[in-house]
């Protein structure tokens, strides 16, 4: 939870900073190349009956159990000072941090954020061809306000009454600009009253996802929250989801008796972490860190995700979330247990639905699929995998499922008090009777840095 685990994005930093050009090529095409993220549906209740007692109503999604940042009282953000950032790029595990990151600087300055610009697409070197999209084209304007509302909040520059009124805030780069001296300066600039009266203050530098991470899990976890896909993109991937359930419901028609068949469909979805490229990068992380937990074979994935207590009770559809270039192979779709009925966006169906939209929206499609999955299996040291059960163990805590430091048990003692409500696992760590490690993000840490740079903390 500390900084004790070399970070993945200090390698970032490194090749960044140090223009060992290539090397950071690497690692960036590593870190965009699997856009195959699955995600899928919105559980409906489940029988209880079986081992499983984590299916959410399908109002857990809703607004309704989103936290609402009711700090009006407290006086909230000034909505006549303003945070200008640059145009936030990379994947969009990068760009949601970057996001919040801008925010919660915002926060800080006690400034409303401009309506950032964010990158459809996955060019890293040649900035023209970023594809940038506002931040209201992916996510709601209004809703992002009112969820967040006295925490953080989002404006237009149309808002903005003097336009000349801007101070200009250069970030410092290379090893020498230290998270420490990046918070001092953030620090100065709220405290000095000669620039903190500048309306906007406009910061400069490239890439603002490498802007120190000075802020803990838990606010990243409230501005998350706020971050509604628009009705377009959520409605697409409803339709992945339910063409999920409804593949569910028809293996389950056909293949058991007439006693069983009022059970729900549910389904598991897998962040398979297994292409060419991944491999190659986790070998290596593997070296560096001295340990052996982070790269897992598609037979260690399959096995474990088998043995996931309760799992095979039903068939069982299971959404693979894999990179487009496993999709051309079809190896991925065999070798599963028997009841675990694998499928990826072709089998499914559902490429058409994918291939309208840029990288940007792919990628949150795919990211909405997996945090609505009932069960989610990912690797803890994919920042992907990372985000997902970061949002689904804010949600079980905010309907009250998990208590914080109760170690991923659930509260309910319907099933014998043994199971967690919609349960997240890493398939990358073994735990009980040869399944993966369930999985859990420690809201207490005190930085984002440790779940989500490479890490093998799953806090259960
Ligand atoms: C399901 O659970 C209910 C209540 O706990 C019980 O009465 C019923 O027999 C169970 N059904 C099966 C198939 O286990
Ligand atoms: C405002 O919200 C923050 C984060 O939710 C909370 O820590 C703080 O206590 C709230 N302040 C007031 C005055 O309500
Ligand atoms: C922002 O400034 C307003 C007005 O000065 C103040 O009431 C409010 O508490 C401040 N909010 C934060 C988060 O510092
Ligand atoms: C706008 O801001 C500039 C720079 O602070 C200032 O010189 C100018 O007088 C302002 N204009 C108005 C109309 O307030
Ligand atoms: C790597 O870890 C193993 C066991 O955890 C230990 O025995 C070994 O000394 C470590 N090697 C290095 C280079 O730290
Ligand atoms: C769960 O069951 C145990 C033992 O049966 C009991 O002591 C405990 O109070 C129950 N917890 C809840 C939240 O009902
Ligand atoms: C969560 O993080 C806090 C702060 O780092 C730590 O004290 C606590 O032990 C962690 N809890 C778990 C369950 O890992």
């Amino acid at each position: 939870m500390n900084l004790s685990k070399p970070p993945k994005h200090i390698r970032f930093l490194d090749c960044y900073l140090n223009s060992k050009v290539r090397r950071c090529l690497f690692l960036i095409s590593i870190a965009l190349i699997f856009r195959a993220l699955f995600l899928l549906t919105t559980p409906l209740a489940f029988k209880h009956n079986t081992t499983f007692d984590y299916w959410l109503s399908t109002s857990s999604f809703s607004s309704s159990s989103r936290l609402v940042h009711d700090n009006s009282s407290g006086g909230g953000i000034r909505s006549d000072k303003f945070l200008e950032v640059p145009q936030i790029a990379w994947g969009l595990n990068n760009q949601k941090i970057a996001v919040a990151r801008a925010f919660l600087t915002a926060r800080m300055l006690n400034r409303t954020l401009l309506l950032p610009s964010l990158s459809a697409s996955l060019f890293y070197k040649e900035v023209n061809l970023l594809q940038s999209v506002t931040f209201d084209k992916i996510f709601q304007f209004d809703k992002f306000n009112s969820l967040c509302n006295g925490f953080v909040q989002l404006g237009r520059f149309s808002d903005i009454s003097n336009k000349t009124d801007v101070f200009d805030l250069n970030k410092g780069s290379g090893r020498k600009w230290t998270m420490e001296r990046d918070l001092d300066q953030l620090r100065k600039v709220k405290q000095d009253p000669s620039i903190d009266g500048y309306e906007v203050i406009r910061i400069l530098g490239k890439n603002p996802f490498l802007w120190h991470d000075h802020w803990p899990v838990r606010d990243y976890a409230n501005v998350f929250e706020c971050l509604v896909l628009v009705d377009e993109i959520t409605q697409e991937a409803e339709r992945v989801v339910s063409k999920i359930r409804e593949i569910g419901s028809q293996v389950i028609e056909s293949k058991t008796d007439s006693l069983s068949r009022t059970q729900q469909p549910y389904y598991v979805a897998v962040h398979m972490r297994i292409e060419k490229d991944w491999m190659i990068h986790c070998k290596k992380l593997q070296q560096r860190n001295n340990v052996t937990q982070i790269c897992s074979s598609k037979e260690e994935i399959m096995e474990r995700v088998g043995n996931i207590v309760g799992i095979n009770q039903q068939p069982t559809v299971v959404y693979l979330a894999v990179a487009d270039d496993l999709l051309e192979d079809g190896s991925v779709l065999s070798g599963w247990k028997e009841g675990l009925l694998p499928y990826e966006k072709k089998k499914l169906g559902v490429w058409d639905i994918y291939k309208k939209y840029p990288y940007l929206i792919q990628s949150a499609i795919d990211y909405e699929v997996c945090l609505r999955a009932d069960v989610f299996v990912g690797n803890s040291y994919s920042t992907f995998s990372s985000l997902i059960v970061l949002e689904r163990s804010q949600k079980l805590l905010r309907l009250g499922a998990v208590t914080e430091g109760s170690s991923c048990t659930t509260n309910s003692n319907e099933s014998g008090g043994s199971g967690i409500k919609w349960p997240s696992y890493a398939y990358n760590i073994l735990g009980e009777s040869g399944g993966p490690k369930k999985w859990m993000t420690n809201m207490s840490d005190t930085s984002l840095q440790a779940i989500s740079y490479g890490s093998n903390d799953v806090s259960c």
